[in-house]
């Protein structure tokens, strides 16, 4: 029954399904207006189910065009159909085979989620209700089947027809224009992961010999043209495939392995089995379109699709609230693979930007919800930065804690365990209690409750003793529903540094004393609101270097004073602490500024943090991608965050700029030098050396201009006239377009015409325009959205230029008048009506509103009411607009 109000879907509810689907065949006729799928699905009554129960399949919009039960009509009375379900009274007791002939149009599905048409690919996307909008099913990731997929298309529309699993047949059908292939995957799996393309695409094609020597074909299909760009994807699925053989002794399993890339996707990418469906912006790359972190993206979505075969597919999710059982380990395992790939200190630096960036203002607002929720109204708002990052943070410290080879003993048994089957998290969890033989309740939490913890620590030394004592305290504010939490269990990787930069020893007494293992492993373990360490032997004041690698996904609060922090930039042989350090020194800085600033004052000025910067640039010049990071400020938005109340995005703005042009001044003779330095030489290559080199002469250059425009200007100027690749020049065109005048508008105008045929790279031109903090640039969004290049159809036309104005533009999305906050209520409210899933995530960028200053919470407010109160609205912006409000 169709009800106006979405009821919330509980996880106390879960039972399991009252029948099962061993085996789909389906049968797709494309086209463009009237596509038929014909779908024979062999049912029986689940032992575990409830007995006699009506049969109730999932649909989405669909037409039925006929039913048979066991090759018969069913009778009126016992059959129950409509777009959204379909009902059988009362179907046999025995296993029966049902028969549904559908009828769709894959051209008016604007959606994005079932079959729909991608330019003129026809492709499918079913995470995560989609397959009820192809035919009706028991839409629902623990019902496993084993699917044999027949397509058949025009040759001249579609020569090109894949689906999951390997091609077991396909020919023309003689006397017409028409041709079919067959797909076959032996694996049972939830509809979720079903695919099918169709098209005229181009290809190239590769092979992958496994361990245990089987051979694996490889196809990456592409717009035709687009082949070039493919190679590095492929370059990365071979590299994936070689890593999960070694890292975690997972090995492919079919005879293919296909990849399409589409322009429009609604997410990044999909891990359908054997047929990944990528968003372009995850496959293509040439030197002269994509950036280095474009590359780094590539190589990440592509290992993180492929390492689903295990992680998701192999063995899947039970129910929508098991979602990060598949999103956080995945995520964890393209990070480990990344960290291996590149370098890991500079992997892990950029992950808990990430973090911090989209993860704590999740946590911190009211959209705040568990790594594992319990209730939900549209799981489609549940792809989220907790999901997947925090859900990644949560495997990270199981290892931290349990130890490496624990680690692997338990993902071993979880392989093992649980291969062929729908998970929970308690399944993954017990397997690594079992093997560690602890008691992982505790620890389990971090599941269970939303929030970031925040530890704060003090510390004192007593020179007479010769002991350092060490209070860690941990709280964690109440969250949506959760307005008490448990202490969590939190491993704080430490060192202690001494003055001149030598590690010191850790030793503890029998009073507050740590254990063994815990000295051992450099890791305390806090488990209780709060709990003294203190370290003996202690010769010279030393400093803590706390939440190493950070080691936990908490805010520190840390007693430690300007001095202190730079000792640690330059000594502590953590380098993530040393990156850190920087960023909390920053952080200060900047917060005394904002003070300042609000209280009609000068930001204030510090030359010791430049003089650090200085060293650690000269000291770090072996490794310039991690000098990179050290010298990259905190953003606005992480100001905004470290502030958390009565936020004014204004000052924050201010007293960053004004940050950047004092440390651009102090420190132009050595950005300079180490700018000219770096200069390109020889070939080009990817990989992260020479993406580190130039990310570190972007971030001189970047810093430069701040500090001495005019120069600073020529060299963008100049660099954005001969850069040879597009890491260079988007570098430089970032910075020329920051400053106001004419030139500016010529050089957008000449990157235009230099990429115009690019859609990738506009949508590159689109972020810069968005992202100028200046009072013009909504009326430049806005002129944007007429331009030929944009469309409100392609979701990464309009993150690229809506979803980078709302998320990435501190001062105009927060403008005083709030005409940022009512333009993106308005366009919120005209999206939702073709794609929902994509409105939604533009509205979300509300998430931190109650932290803004009053007058700005007020109007921001106001437009999140204007939505939540228009009638026939999505379920998923009614659910992201009722719960911002909440
Ligand atoms: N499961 C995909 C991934 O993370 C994400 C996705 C979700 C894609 C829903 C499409 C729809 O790999
Ligand atoms: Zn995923």
């Amino acid at each position: 029954m169709r009800t106006d109000v979405a009821q919330p879907v509980r996880l106390a509810d879960y039972r399991p399904p009252d029948y099962l689907i061993d085996t789909v065949v389906l049968d797709v006729l494309l086209h463009d207006t009237e596509t038929r799928v014909r779908a024979k699905l062999s049912i029986r009554p689940n032992p575990a189910g409830r007995a006699g129960a009506p049969l109730v399949l999932d649909g989405d919009e669909l037409t039925a065009k006929k039913i048979l039960l066991d090759g018969q009509d069913i009778s009126p009375e016992t059959i129950f159909v409509a777009p959204d379900q379909l009902t059988l009274a009362s179907p046999p007791r025995q296993p029966f085979v049902l028969e549904i002939e559908t009828e769709i149009n894959p051209s008016a599905n604007t959606k994005l989620m079932g079959l729909y048409r991608s330019g003129p690919v026809y492709c499918t996307q079913c995470e995560a209700e989609g397959f009820r909008r192809i035919t009706y099913f028991l839409d629902r990731p623990d019902v496993l089947s084993v699917y044999t997929t027949r397509i058949e298309a025009a040759v001249s529309e579609a020569p090109i027809l894949l689906s999951n699993g390997n091609k077991i047949d396909a020919g023309p059908i003689d006397g017409t224009d028409r041709h079919f292939a067959v797909w076959h995957d032996p694996f049972p799996k939830p509809s979720y992961l079903f695919a099918l393309v169709g098209g005229d695409l181009g290809s190239i094609h590769d092979e992958f010999t496994t361990v245990s020597g089987r051979k694996v074909a490889l196809g990456i299909y592409v717009e035709h043209g687009k082949e070039k760009s493919a190679v590095y994807a492929m370059d990365a699925l071979k590299r994936s495939m070689a890593w999960d053989e070694t890292a975690f002794g997972r090995e492919y399993d079919l005879d293919m392995f296909n990849i399409v890339a589409v322009s429009s996707f609604n997410m990044g990418a999909m891990e359908n089995k054997g047929l990944n469906v990528f968003n372009d912006k995850y496959v293509l790359a040439l030197p002269e379109t994509a950036t280095d972190t474009d590359y780094a993206n590539i190589e990440a979505v592509i290992a993180h699709e492929y390492f689903h075969n295990w992680t998701g597919n192999r063995i899947t999710c039970r129910d929508w609230f098991q979602l990060c059982l598949k999103e956080g380990l995945t995520v964890f395992r393209d990070h480990e693979f990344s960290a291996d790939q590149r370098s890991r200190a500079v992997r892990r630096i950029a992950d808990v930007r990430t973090l911090r960036a989209a993860q704590f203002p999740e946590d911190a607002g009211p959209l705040a919800h568990n790594v594992r929720p319990d209730t939900y109204l549209e799981i489609n708002n549940f792809y989220t930065a907790t999901i997947y990052e925090k859900g990644s943070e949560i495997i990270r410290m199981l290892k931290v804690l349990i130890g490496e080879t624990a680690f692997r003993a338990g993902m071993d048994l979880y392989f093992d365990r649980y291969d062929g089957t729908a998970a929970t998290i308690e399944n993954f969890i017990s397997c690594f209690a079992e093997v560690s033989h602890r008691d992982l309740t505790q620890f389990s939490r971090w599941y269970h409750q939303a929030g970031t913890p925040l530890v704060e620590a003090q510390t004192s030394y007593d020179a007479a003793k010769q002991t350092f004592t060490l209070d860690l305290k941990q709280s964690c504010k109440p969250t949506p529903g959760q307005d008490h939490k448990e202490p969590f269990v939190i491993p704080i990787e430490l060192g202690l540094v001494a003055a001149d930069g030598a590690p010191i020893a850790l030793q503890t007494g029998t009073e507050d004393g740590a254990s063994a293992d815990e000295l051992a492993r450099g890791v305390l373990e806090l488990s209780t609101p709060e709990r003294r360490v203190t370290f003996c032997d202690v010769a010279t004041p030393p400093v803590a270097s706390l939440l190493r690698g950070f080691s936990a996904p908490v805010r520190l609060s840390q007693s430690v004073n300007e001095n202190e922090l730079i000792a640690l930039v330059a000594h502590d042989s953590d380098s993530f602490n040393r990156w850190q350090a920087a960023q909390t020194y920053a952080t200060r800085l900047l917060l005394r500024s904002v003070d300042l600033v609000r209280s009609g004052g000068k930001p204030c000025e510090d030359e010791a943090f430049g003089e650090a910067l200085y060293r650690a640039i000269e000291s770090n010049i072996g490794d310039p991608a991690f000098a990179a990071q050290v010298i990259s400020l905190p953003s606005e938005a992480d100001m905004a965050r470290e502030i958390g109340e009565n936020v004014d995005p204004d000052a924050i703005h201010v007293a960053k700029q004004a940050l950047r042009a004092a440390l651009g001044r102090q420190l132009a003779p050595i950005l300079l030098q180490t700018y000219e330095r770096l200069a390109p030489e020889g070939a080009y290559s990817p990989d992260a050396a020479a993406a580190g080199r130039r990310a570190l002469r972007t971030a001189c250059l970047d810093l430069y201009a701040a500090g001495v425009p005019d120069e600073g200007g020529a060299l963008a100027q100049r660099q954005f006239e001969t850069a040879q690749t597009m890491t260079d020049e988007i570098a430089a065109l970032g910075i020329l377009t920051h400053v106001p005048g004419e030139r500016r508008e010529q050089a957008l105008d000449t990157f235009y015409q230099r990429h115009s045929s690019e859609p990738l790279v506009i949508d590159k031109w689109f972020i810069l325009q968005a992202t100028i903090p200046e009072k013009g640039t909504l009326a430049r969004v806005k002129k944007l959205m007429e331009h030929p290049a944009f469309s409100l159809t392609n979701p990464n036309r309009v993150r690229s230029l809506i979803g980078a104005f709302a998320s990435g533009n501190q001062t105009q999305f927060n403008a005083a008048d709030g005409s940022g906050y009512h333009f993106l209520a308005e366009i919120v409210i005209g999206l939702d009506r073709t794609n929902p899933q994509v409105a939604a995530r533009l509205l979300a960028a509300f998430k931190s509103w109650r932290a803004l200053e009053s007058k700005r919470s007020a109007l921001a407010e106001a437009a999140l009411r204007r939505v939540a109160q228009v009638n026939d609205l999505s379920a998923d912006v009614k659910d992201i607009a009722g719960r911002s409000l909440a």
